[in-house]
């Protein structure tokens, strides 16, 4: 077992890595000050590992709300139903919402905890290689628009988060692929002996061996750690962990929901920066190459889909959290292992890196 801290002062939080924690109350019960817990989940994992939430939670007066599965469903119609629930069950201010399940279900819980009576108690229960790995750290909640991805949302701490590495076992193998992605960024962005640790132990990871899934989460958790200590709303490095989620945003917005994973889409939109990196001379065509194989070994997709034009990319590269007063923003890698914000992008290389791969 291991054990991390995010560093925010009096909000100051542990990261639980480790086999079998789900089942072991010694971890999850000292974080939670109410008797009135709702556990958020999906039709997906509430049959896997919801009973077991609720054993290790016995004593406590716990309900929970099963949402429908999907990225599509990361809205705020299907949020009202945790609203509902809390409400229907007369939670007070003081209650918990544990979120249990993947980047989606994490991300609405935690808007819901933010909202609910202007803030409740959160703990994070991730699910998913991603959501271990990136988004149950650091408090970004939000739930998506037709317009645009995580537009409606609040930064909001959990108390605690309890990465059980044994969920993964059920984990579909698209899904550890998606999850892949975010612990390659995390190389790229600021760790080159990660990103040597990863081209060396790949094979390991896509085999779900135990040591090498928990050393990748580990080591992906101190990182994203780290960043959010440091910025922890953004104002500048923390930017950063959004190396190619401008044009992966821009893909799942234009191809709809839930038909590319979220990590599929930062796979190909860390090839695109790193291909656009290549044109500003930030980065050799070998270097390029070898981000490009190391994601293909993880079985991310290398090409845009079809049907999304360099002008389709374009506009929806415009509904982004980093446009400021209308210039875009991007993270793009300058040497392997390092990246930068660059806010003055030569918009005739940007067209051409998308038209050459359209
Ligand atoms: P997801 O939550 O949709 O989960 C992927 C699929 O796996 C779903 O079908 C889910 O039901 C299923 N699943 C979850 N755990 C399982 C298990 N143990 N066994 C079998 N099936 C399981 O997707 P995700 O990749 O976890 O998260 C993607 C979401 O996270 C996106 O909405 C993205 O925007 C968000 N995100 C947020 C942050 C952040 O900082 N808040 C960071 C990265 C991504
Ligand atoms: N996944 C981006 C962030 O947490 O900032």
């Amino acid at each position: 077992m291991k054990t991390l801290h995010v560093e925010l002062g009096d909000r100051r939080y542990p990261i639980y890595i480790g086999s079998g924690l789900l089942d072991q109350p010694d971890w999850l019960r000292p974080h939670i000050p109410s008797r009135q817990v709702l556990v958020v989940s999906n039709t997906t994992v509430a049959p896997l590992y919801l009973k077991r939430t609720l054993a290790t939670l016995g004593g406590l007066r716990c309900e929970a709300v099963i949402l429908p599965d999907g990225e599509q469903y990361k809205t705020l119609a299907v949020l009202d139903e945790v609203f509902t629930a809390l409400l229907q069950h007369r939670f007070d201010r003081n209650c918990t919402i544990i979120a249990l399940g993947g980047g989606v279900v994490g991300d609405m819980a935690g808007f819901a905890a933010a909202c609910y009576q202007r803030g409740v108690h959160f703990i994070q229960i991730p699910t998913t290689l991603l959501a271990q790995v990136d988004s149950s750290v650091g408090g970004k909640t939000a739930v998506n628009h037709p317009l645009g991805k995580n537009m409606i949302g609040a930064f909001y701490q959990p108390r605690c988060v309890l990465a059980d590495t044994d969920t993964l076992a059920t984990l579909p193998d698209r899904e550890l692929s998606a999850g892949l992605a975010e612990v390659i960024k995390y190389g790229l962005i600021r760790d080159l002996p990660f990103l040597e640790w990863l081209e060396a132990n790949l094979d390991a990871l896509l085999a779900r061996e135990g040591s090498a899934l928990s050393e990748a989460i580990e080591r992906s958790c101190r990182n994203k750690a780290e960043i959010v200590a440091a910025d922890e709303r953004e104002t500048g490095e923390r930017a950063l962990l959004n190396l190619g989620h401008t044009f992966g945003h821009a893909i799942e917005t234009g191809t709809g929901y839930g038909t590319w994973l979220h990590g599929e889409a930062v796979a190909l939109g860390m090839v695109l920066a790193a291909e656009l990196s290549a044109r500003l001379g930030w980065l050799s065509e070998k270097q390029v190459e070898r981000i490009r194989t190391l994601l293909d070994r993880a079985r991310l997709p290398l090409a845009p889909p079809p049907d999304l034009s360099a002008d389709d990319f374009l506009r929806l590269m415009a509904v982004d959290k980093k446009v400021k007063d209308g210039q875009l923003r991007l993270i793009l890698p300058r040497g392997l292992g390092q990246s930068i914000i660059a806010d003055d992008v030569d918009p005739i290389l940007l067209r051409k890196t998308l038209e050459a791969r359209s």
